[in-house]
């Protein structure tokens, strides 16, 4: 009968499984060799209920083989075998189930298994990362922390195995090529509970981020809730309001609420990035509405360069805390900024204004697509700060995402004079950028360097 090779084959499962089980068991913890004991009791159950409905079949055949002389009785006894048979074939179909059931069970063990000789080969992978990080100091709670970042990197084997869109058996978690190079403060961002909240130490993870280590390793805690966390202001009002204090941890920060941080604008010298972006009253909202015919262009003549509504999303590299991203929401316009918490919740900031912020570094491959973007905009962030290698990349990284006709608006790029003609117009050019607009000129608010100048441009990435 089918039932019998059924059986034959689930036990075949199961004798390979307990084989495998032997080699496997000693590295198994108590609580799953419970598991898998509880997971045994229920398939036992199942074949023993199989085997208590098998029994009566028999018995039931060699019953119905006896022929009495009297036909009535015989009738009564067809009719019973009628009835009988129509009540087997219903535990038949139950019974189909039940193995059914069991064939599932089977199955699940069997990935419980892999799974767990598969922790084991992980371990042994962590082995060596922990060799490469411990560096020498081998106590055990070094070791347990980079296990953590182990676990966070893999490579971990996919559960269905080779993929042939990934091309590979594996996946890793990827982290900045500096990560490994950092080991200490690496050792440290991954020292935390697993589950419970992560250490606020944001000034850690953005100084890896600033050296190189981005994107960081993904943790396995809760970021800091907030307390008495509010609704956020509708838009459009949202765009121009200052946030509540509680939409914030201000632990990271000097300052410890919104009033402290628009109040900075006063201080003297230059010690804050944007020191006076948090106050939307005054410079903040004159931005980009008037176009001087010099170094400050005007959004609406921006815009105007282009047919009506052909520019509509884009990214503003370095965007303070996003009253580009807000005038260009005002103009239907979708404008991603990007952003850092430089002693300051920029981030948090700009979501609040209803605008989409993004933590990445200048130092990172923009993630964007090829060919997709309207317009990127950049104020007085990039400069000769940056190595001329650096500005190179970045610059080839702003055409790679531009659409063809796409507009690279270079807002006030600071540079000394000498540089202009022999670095920058020469970089520019090789990139490949139309010039639409082009002024360059004295940076005036500067009283320390006389001889720093800006560039403000706009810029095409051609149609061809
Ligand atoms: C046999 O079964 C039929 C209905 O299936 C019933 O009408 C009849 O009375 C039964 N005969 C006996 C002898 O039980
Ligand atoms: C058993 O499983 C197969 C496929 O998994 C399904 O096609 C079939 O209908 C199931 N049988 C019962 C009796 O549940
Ligand atoms: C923006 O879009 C809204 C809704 O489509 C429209 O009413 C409004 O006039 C648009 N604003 C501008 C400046 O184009």
């Amino acid at each position: 009968m089918g039932n019998e090779t059924r059986d034959q084959q689930i036990l075949e499962k199961l004798s390979s499984y307990n084989n495998q089980k032997t080699h496997t068991q000693s590295h198994m913890t108590h609580n799953q060799k419970h598991k898998l004991k509880s997971s045994m009791l229920i398939i036992f159950t199942n074949l023993v209920t199989i085997y208590m409905f098998t029994g009566p079949f028999s018995f039931m055949y060699k019953y119905s083989s006896m022929s009495p002389s009297d036909s009535n009785s015989i009738l009564q006894e067809l009719n019973s075998t009628k009835a009988q048979l129509a009540a087997s074939h219903t535990i038949l179909s139950e019974l189909h189930q039940r193995l059914n059931s069991t064939n599932l069970l089977v199955q699940a063990l069997l990935i419980d298994l892999t799974r767990e000789q598969e922790k084991q080969s992980n371990h042994a992978d962590k082995n060596t990362l922990t060799a490469n990080l411990v560096n020498g100091d081998s106590n055990t709670a070094a070791a347990t922390i980079s296990d953590e970042l182990g676990i966070a990197l893999g490579p971990h084997k996919l559960p269905f195995e080779y993929s042939p869109k990934i091309g590979s058996g594996e996946i890793y978690m990827p982290v900045g090529e500096a990560c490994l190079r950092l080991h200490e403060e690496l050792k440290q961002y991954m020292t935390y509970d697993i589950g419970g909240e992560c250490p606020v130490d944001d000034v850690l993870s953005q100084g890896l981020i600033l050296k190189g280590c981005e994107p960081l390793p993904r943790r396995r805690c809760h970021s800091k809730s907030l307390t008495n966390y509010v609704e956020p202001t509708p838009l459009p009002d949202s765009l121009w309001m200052t946030p509540p204090d509680t939409s914030v941890i201000w632990e990271p920060y000097s300052c410890k609420s919104y009033q402290c941080l628009v109040d900075r604008k006063n201080e003297p010298g230059n010690s804050y990035d944007c020191k006076s972006c948090f106050d939307l009253e005054k410079e903040e909202k004159i931005k980009w509405i008037f176009d001087d015919g010099g170094l400050d262009f005007g959004i609406d003549q921006v815009l105007a360069t282009k047919a009506a509504g052909t520019i509509r999303i884009g990214l503003d590299i370095g965007g303070g805390t996003g009253t580009f991203a807000a005038r260009m929401r005002e103009r239907n316009v979708t404008i991603i900024t990007s952003t850092l918490n430089l002693d300051g919740p920029f981030n948090n900031m700009i979501a609040s204004r209803g605008l989409i912020s993004m933590y990445i570094s200048i130092s990172q491959r923009f993630p964007f697509f090829d060919n997709t973007l309207d317009i990127v905009h950049s104020r007085d962030v990039i400069g000769n700060w940056m190595p001329d290698t650096m500005v190179e990349f970045v610059l080839y990284d702003i055409y790679r995402v531009l659409r063809p006709g796409g507009l690279f608006w270079l807002d006030h790029f600071f540079c000394f004079a000498s540089q202009i003609k022999k670095t920058y117009v020469p970089m520019l050019d090789r990139v490949g950028f139309h010039k639409l607009r082009w002024h360059v000129g004295m940076k005036v608010d500067s009283v320390v360097q006389k001889n720093v100048w800006y560039i403000s441009a706009l810029l095409e990435k051609p149609m061809i």
